[in-house]
């Protein structure tokens, strides 16, 4: 359904809407030129933010169902078994502001245990952010809703009715392992900065495990994975006039130990030539296109990253084969260096 620019609903007595979608432009103006600049390079690549038009993100929530991707049901699991004590550690009048916050539906274990006064879900996409968010609107009649529409990787401002509320920050799903690693530390010092000198982050991340685990969890047997992966394509395609085919890459995931992550790929099925903004793109049989970096974490690992970006770990939560961890973090109040 397509959507204003901005909606507002449930004015309250002081007149601040307790609905309204902040759209702060996320695809930069450039966006041919960032794909572009990925597609000249001597490896190919294009950033996994591109995944996510209407189609791609139907598709993830499909991922997320998949009997081989354990990591979302075992999220979920290890929230419901410890978001009282995390709920112990949040300020009241608290605004939770979630990253990347797609369908909305893990948030809802943090808002039953934390009751916050707002929520902020910032997404890169649009309207599958504002109809997730007014879904939560409807469920949820104290609380006030102002989806975001931003690119997270960079810095965007949070809707005004929140700037003086205490935060409390939510990045599920694992998402901190698309960055490379030296990108993680610096959005989690945003993140730091975001929440402010005692704000807290909790922050879902997967753990190191053998590929035999990790490989199916990217490539399933039904193919949604697959699909997924070539939707970027698609989106290309439609978002800044290219003409991909996407029936000519097959979709590949591998596990390099070594960097301690899980690679996807888009291998060229035959040589091709790709138009994009009127540019040529040339792709030999087998040439591979780099499309996500998953990284997984050893928990000690993650707790020395967190804390060289100014956040102490309160605790580590896990489930009991620890597949998966869920961090609650303390912004310091110290300057960083
Ligand atoms: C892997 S999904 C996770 C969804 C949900 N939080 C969960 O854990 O199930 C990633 C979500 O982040 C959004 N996203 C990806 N890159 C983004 C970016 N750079 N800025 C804002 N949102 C982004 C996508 O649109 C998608 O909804």
């Amino acid at each position: 359904m397509p959507l204003k620019e901005e909606v507002e609903a449930g004015t309250s007595a002081s007149h601040v809407p307790r609905f309204r979608l902040y759209d702060r432009k996320p695809p930069p103006p450039d966006m041919a030129s960032e794909v572009l600049r990925g597609l000249r390079a001597p490896r190919k690549s294009i950033a996994p933010k591109f995944f996510y038009d209407a189609a791609g993100s139907a598709l993830f929530d499909a991922i997320t169902r998949l009997p081989e991707y354990y990591l979302t049901r075992t999220e979920v699991g290890i929230l419901h078994d410890h978001c009282a004590a995390v709920a112990r550690h949040v300020e009241a009048n608290a605004c939770l502001v979630e990253y990347g916050s797609g369908s909305s539906v893990k948030v809802r274990i943090l808002l039953d245990a934390c009751v916050p006064t707002a929520y902020v879900p910032v997404d890169i996409s649009k309207d599958h952010l504002a109809q997730s968010a007014r879904a939560v609107f409807d469920d949820y009649p104290a609380l006030s809703v102002y989806p975001t529409c931003a690119d997270y990787t960079g810095p965007f401002e949070l809707p005004p009715p929140v700037h003086a509320l205490p935060r409390l920050a939510f990045f599920p799903g694992s998402s901190i392992g698309n960055f490379d690693p030296a990108a993680a530390d610096d959005f989690l010092a945003t993140v730091r900065r975001l929440v402010g000198p005692g704000g807290h982050l909790v922050i879902g991340v997967d753990t190191k495990k053998d590929s035999g685990m990790l490989i199916p969890a990217y490539n399933d047997a039904a193919g949604v994975t697959a699909r997924f992966n070539r939707n970027l394509l698609r989106h290309i395609n439609t978002a800044v006039g290219a003409d991909f085919d996407a029936t000519a890459f097959d979709h590949r995931a591998v596990y390099n130990a070594d960097a301690g992550r899980v690679e996807m790929y888009l291998d060229a099925k035959r040589d091709q030539v790709v138009y994009i903004n009127g540019e040529q793109i040339a792709f030999a049989r087998g040439e591979a296109l780099h499309t996500e970096n998953s990284y997984k974490y050893a928990p000690d690992e993650f707790v020395a990253k967190a804390q060289r970006a100014g956040l102490e770990c309160v605790d580590v939560y896990q489930d009991r084969q620890g597949y998966f961890m869920v961090l609650l973090l303390c912004a310091s109040g110290l300057e960083l260096p």
